[in-house]
C-alpha cells in the first residue's frame, strides 16, 4: 500500500533533521563538559546519527524519486540554530561547573534536551502508527521512538544530577519548555519540511510552518499528546533528588 502524501512528508523531514542532530552532541559536550559526561553524549550523539543513516536508507530504497543529497545540500545552507555559540568558545562561570549555552544553564540546556528526545519520541509514535501498513517503516519508526525515550530518560538522570547540586529551579524549568515548544516553528524545523517537499518559491516561515503543522497534526494523537505531557510534567513537578538514587540511576 502506497505511504499517504502526508506521512512520506514527514518521514523525508525527520530524515532531514536527523541528519544534522548529531552536531549538537559536540556542543553539549561542551556545555557539561565538567560533568564527565562525554562519553554517554558522545554516544547518545552517535546514536542520533544513526537515526539519520536508517531514515535515508529507507527513503532511498522505497522513495527512490526522493533526492536526499541535492536536498540535504539545500538544507545545510540554513546556518544551524545554535551556530552563534558554535563558533565561538562557550562561556563557564568560573568556581561553577555550570556551563552558559543557548539555555543558559546546565539545567536549561537539559531541560531543552528533555523536551525535544520527548517531541521526538512521540513523532515517531505518530509516525509509526500512521506506517502500520507498511511494516519495514513502522518497525523503523518504532525502533526510533523507544531510542528516544531512553535519551529522555538519561537527560532526566542528568539534570536530577545537576538539580541534587544547585537545587531546582522550577521556574527556569518552565521558562526553557515553553523557549524550546516555541522553537518547534522556528526555521530550523519548518525548512526542512519546505526543503522535504521540493519548494522551489520563495520560503515564507508563516506559510510552511502553517502547512507542516497540519500535516504533524494529522498523525499526532491524544496518546502522544498525553504522552509528551506526562513526561513534561515529569521534569515539572520531579521531587528534588537523594544522592543514592542518583548514585544508581547514572551508574
Ligand atoms: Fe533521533
Ligand atoms: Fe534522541
Amino acid at each position: 500500500m502506497p505511504l499517504p502524501h502526508h506521512v512520506s512528508h514527514l518521514v523525508r523531514t525527520a530524515a532531514l533533521l536527523e541528519s544534522r542532530a548529531d552536531r549538537y552532541a559536540d556542543y553539549l559536550v561542551e556545555v557539561l563538559r565538567p560533568r564527565g559526561w562525554t562519553l554517554a553524549l558522545e554516544q547518545w550523539g552517535r546514536e542520533e546519527a544513526t537515526h539519520g543513516a536508517s531514515l535515508r536508507a529507507w527513503l532511498a530504497e522505497h522513495e527512490a524519486g526522493f533526492e536526499f543529497a541535492a536536498c540535504m545540500e539545500r538544507y545545510a545552507a540554513l546556518p544551524y540554530h545554535d551556530a552563534p555559540h558554535r563558533g565561538g568558545p562557550l562561556r563557564v562561570i568560573d568556581g561553577d561547573d555550570s556551563s552558559c549555552g543557548v539555555y543558559g544553564s546546565a539545567q536549561g540546556e537539559l531541560v531543552a534536551r528533555c523536551v525535544v528526545e520527548a517531541m521526538a519520541a512521540a513523532y515517531y509514535q505518530a509516525l509509526a502508527a500512521a506506517a502500520v501498513d507498511v511494516p519495514s517503516l513502522h518497525q523503523l519508526c518504532r525502533r526510533h521512538a523507544a531510542d528516544e525515550a531512553r535519551h529522555f530518560s538519561l537527560f532526566a538522570r542528568m539534570l536530577a544530577a545537576v538539580r541534587h547540586d544547585e537545587g531546582t529551579r522550577r521556574g527556569e524549568a518552565l521558562a526553557v519548555m515553553l523557549r524550546r515548544l516555541a522553537a518547534l516553528n522556528d526555521a530550523q524545523i519548518v525548512y526542512a519540511s519546505y526543503v522535504a517537499g521540493g519548494s522551489r518559491g520563495a520560503f515564507d516561515l508563516r506559510v510552511e510552518g502553517r502547512r507542516y503543522r497540519a500535516m504533524v497534526l494529522r498523525v499526532f494523537g491524544r496518546r502522544q499528546v498525553r504522552f509528551v505531557g506526562t513526561l513534561l510534567a515529569r521534569v515539572l513537578t520531579a521531587p528534588e533528588p537523594r544522592r543514592r538514587a542518583l548514585a544508581f540511576a547514572l551508574a
